[in-house]
């Protein structure tokens, strides 16, 4: 097999970086439909596609999503060969680029190997401890008033659009500051349909597309941070916004304006989305177990705090029950069900030659439903996740966050973020389905309830 060799920092994403169709066509498959492929299958039903693809064609095979022919790769093994290379074979930035190069094109996932190592490391600095409890006393406050407001309106509620909102309050509160003006509200709607174009089937910003609008939001908020980058330099506010206009490279430079920009652009979008799509199946899980439901609140008023008082940092890590529970629910419904890459050269696996520019899929989704790994895959079991139970299971058997250089900055932030959630929800309320209710859900490419999630809230005590 030849090697070719190609130099991923020169070649430019598109089409001269992609593999030839025809040089996948060994490697079975099945590439449906002309032009659209098997996008709508996926968007019908990806774990179900994914699943009986991979039963009739192997754990490597060939499909085409979105305009492109591509080769899945499944299982704990070939994620774990994919996301901790350390050989350079596999580029992030041109895995992603079709999804995310227009809106976010130098966000930290958008960037490979050194200099995505040396952006992580200057980024990371909003993610130490000091700065994660002055999230955690945002999120606090905020959760804590959401909270509150439900329960002074107990009854039947749409979930989704409530979860997605108070998500979004608690990103620009702890992200952006304290700032509540009418600016803040022009950054939210700008990011809003970021995300809304990032995922849009129609790619071309043609007049009234979500491209379109996404692309008008990127602007409003290159010219919203732009103007707010010096100001924050000289305050010492404690947001991530103002710590990242503090950070400085290894070399001592200041990040650019313009890679402030990006990098905020990115996270807020990362934040976003993940969260509201795992902290409304974490409530779902929670109203079809009520046993779990149960002995989650017995765990959160056992922290022995007052609905006033705040959650301190350090009673974080005794939260262990509702950890299990929000991971459980991350394995059934993996807010990134598929993570993108593009091979920068030849390699083979599975026994197959597979080429650079090949678009490469791993599915965490199809993982984390895989038999091998997990006993009755489709049942809500939190006791998956105790230590004893975890130590025989493959380290890739489970990656909602992903793995290797890029695994998610924001980790540790989304279980705070969860834990606060669990904190005053279950402090203040109870959370049922109507008997025979049977909600769908829309799995990729972020999984979410298509009809909102209809829940009836209760009032604790
Ligand atoms: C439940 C919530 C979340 C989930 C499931 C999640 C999932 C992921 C996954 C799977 C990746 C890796 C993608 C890849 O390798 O291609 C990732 C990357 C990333 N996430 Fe998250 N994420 C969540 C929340 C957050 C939050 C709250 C933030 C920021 C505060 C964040 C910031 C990032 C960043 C910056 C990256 C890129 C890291 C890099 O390229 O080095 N995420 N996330």
């Amino acid at each position: 097999m030849s090697m070719q060799i190609l130099d991923v920092a020169d070649a430019a994403p598109g089409p001269a970086f992609r593999a030839g169709r025809h040089a996948l066509a060994h490697i079975p498959g099945n590439e449906g439909w002309p032009l659209i492929g098997r996008t709508l299958n996926i968007l019908a039903d990806p774990k179900g596609e994914v699943e009986r693809m991979a039963a009739k064609y192997g754990l490597v095979h060939r499909t085409r999503v979105l305009g492109e022919t591509g080769i899945a790769l499944l299982g704990p093994e070939a994620n774990e060969f994919v996301l901790c290379d350390q050989t350079k074979l596999f580029s992030s930035t041109h895995g992603w680029s079709v999804l995310l190069d227009r809106l976010f094109p130098r966000g930290l996932l958008l960037l490979d190997f050194e200099e995505h190592r040396l952006h992580r490391r200057t980024i990371s600095v909003a993610f130490k401890a000091e700065a994660m409890k002055s999230y955690l006393a945002t999120l606090d406050a905020g959760i804590a008033a959401q909270a509150a407001r439900w329960r002074s309106q107990p009854g039947p509620m749409l979930l989704y659009p409530a979860v997605k909102q108070m998500t979004f309050d608690l990103a620009a509160a702890s992200f952006l500051g304290p700032d509540t003006g009418r600016q803040i509200n022009d950054v939210k709607r700008a990011i809003s349909d970021m995300v809304e174009a990032a995922l849009a089937p129609i790619r071309k910003p043609w007049p009234g597309t979500k491209m379109a609008r996404g692309l008008k939001g990127r602007a409003h908020i290159i010219g919203y941070f732009s103007r707010e980058v010096s100001r924050r330099r000289s305050l010492n506010g404690e947001d991530l916004f103002s710590q990242l206009c503090r950070a400085t490279h290894e070399n001592g430079d200041l990040l650019s304006t313009q890679e402030i920009i990006d990098h905020m652009g990115f996270l807020m979008t990362a934040a976003y989305e993940t969260l509201t799509s795992s902290l409304t199946t974490f409530v779902y899980f929670l109203a079809v177990n009520p046993q779990w439901q149960a002995a989650l609140r017995d765990e959160v008023v056992s922290l022995g705090l007052s609905p006033e008082q705040p959650l301190p940092y350090e009673k974080l890590a005794s939260l262990t029950q509702v950890e299990m529970a929000f991971k459980e629910a991350m394995r059934l419904k993996p807010p990134v069900p598929s993570i993108a890459r593009r091979a920068t050269r030849d390699f083979a696996l599975g026994g197959y030659a597979i080429p650079a520019g090949t678009l490469i899929g791993l599915n965490p989704l199809y993982t984390h439903h895989m038999a091998d790994h997990w006993a009755e895959p489709e049942r809500f079991d939190p006791m998956r996740f105790t230590d004893a139970a975890q130590r025989g299971r493959h380290r890739y058997a489970y990656l909602p966050f992903g793995g290797g250089a890029h695994m998610c900055l924001g980790l540790h932030f989304a279980y705070m973020q969860a834990k606060c959630f669990a904190r005053h929800f279950l402090q203040n309320l109870t959370v049922s389905l109507e008997p025979g209710y049977r909600p769908v859900w829309q799995m990729w490419p972020i999984p979410k309830p298509k009809d909102g999630l209809r829940v009836n809230l209760g009032r604790v005590g």
